[in-house]
């Protein structure tokens, strides 16, 4: 599992230079290089070209750089992935993913184009068979570069005919059994996006739903959205300070070959032990806030 910091992912269309340069400067933690759904079909091959150029002249510095590549059944996915190979982004991200057979022929594609064994995919969780095959599609992780689930919220509500309000009521249950196969099998979880850029506070709203259903972060659709992601899916002063407390008090001699202690006046076990290092390796992950 890695502790890569995956905040705040943000999608910008690959026909769209301006944006592709602004990366450049912006604090997400991992830019979504798109050639599907923001891509119009007559802009498909000039969004590949661009996207393969940017790639390859770099300049994205430590951010993750992910191209997110059409599905293997269109007439484009097999070109996505092959231009992409030949300039080795950190990873793709597959769009529409229903099965672990998809995930192993994606990984197989990545291969024949020459990416890297370190190279990564993330999948896309955007329909109803995903959902209902969401063990499969994880556990097919063994064996490949499957490193993260990515809710697609928008396609999902359109396939589910749901309504999703402010609460996101109708996806609930999606949510939560996507976190929990992502962690059976040590994959990042990062939630859907939030279409109404303008509403600041229904985002941070559901940012911290999003952080509260287990998610690492969020799928972002504008800069004015780093920020508050990065906050709140980063482990808050107090987290890290409780995290280090209880390290600290598991190091301590008295408390040697213990499993469980009080720490703070709170009952503490080795559970926790793990689960503070863990906080610890995010945020250092992280390194200073700014
Ligand atoms: N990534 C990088 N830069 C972006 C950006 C993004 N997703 N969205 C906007 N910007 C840049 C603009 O280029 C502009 O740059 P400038 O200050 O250098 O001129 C600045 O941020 C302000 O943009 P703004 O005018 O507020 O937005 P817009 O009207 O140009 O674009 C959208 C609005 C929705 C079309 C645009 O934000 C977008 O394309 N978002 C991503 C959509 C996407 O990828 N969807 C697929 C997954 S759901
Ligand atoms: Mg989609």
């Amino acid at each position: 599992m890695t502790h890569r910091p995956r905040r705040s992912c943000l999608y910008m269309p690959g026909a769209n230079a301006k944006a592709l340069e602004k990366a450049k400067t912006l604090a997400a933690d991992v830019l979504l290089l798109d050639l599907e759904d923001s891509v119009a079909p007559e802009a498909k091959g000039d969004a590949r070209a661009a996207v393969a150029a940017a790639v390859k002249v770099g300049g994205y510095g430590k951010r993750e750089v992910i191209v997110r590549i059409n599905a293997l059944a269109t007439p484009w996915g097999r070109e996505d992935i092959a231009a992409a190979g030949a300039v080795r982004p950190d990873g793709l991200l597959a769009p529409k993913v229903e099965t672990g057979d998809e995930v192993i022929a994606l990984d197989d594609a990545m291969t024949e184009a020459g990416f890297a064994d370190e190279a990564t995919l993330w999948v896309m969780i955007e329909t109803p068979r995903a959902i209902l095959n969401l063990a499969p599609i994880a556990a097919a992780a063994r064996g490949t570069r499957l490193s993260a689930f990515v809710m697609g919220t928008n396609d999902l509500a359109k396939e589910m005919r749901a309504k999703p309000g402010a609460a996101r009521a109708p996806f609930w249950s999606a949510l939560s059994l996507a976190v929990l196969a992502a962690r059976a099998e040590g994959l990042s979880a990062i939630d859907g996006v939030y279409n109404d850029i303008a509403n600041a506070e229904g985002f941070e709203a559901e940012c911290r739903q999003g952080l509260e259903f287990g998610f690492d972060g969020k799928t972002l659709i504008h800069p004015s959205q780093i920020d508050v992601c990065n906050r709140v899916f980063a482990p808050s002063d107090d987290e890290i300070a409780r995290a280090r407390a209880v390290i600290a008090a598991f190091a301590a001699p008295e408390n040697a070959g213990k499993g469980v202690i009080k720490v703070d006046g709170k009952m503490t076990e080795l559970l926790h032990l793990e689960e503070a290092k863990r906080v610890v390796a995010v945020a250092e992950a992280i390194g200073p806030v700014s």
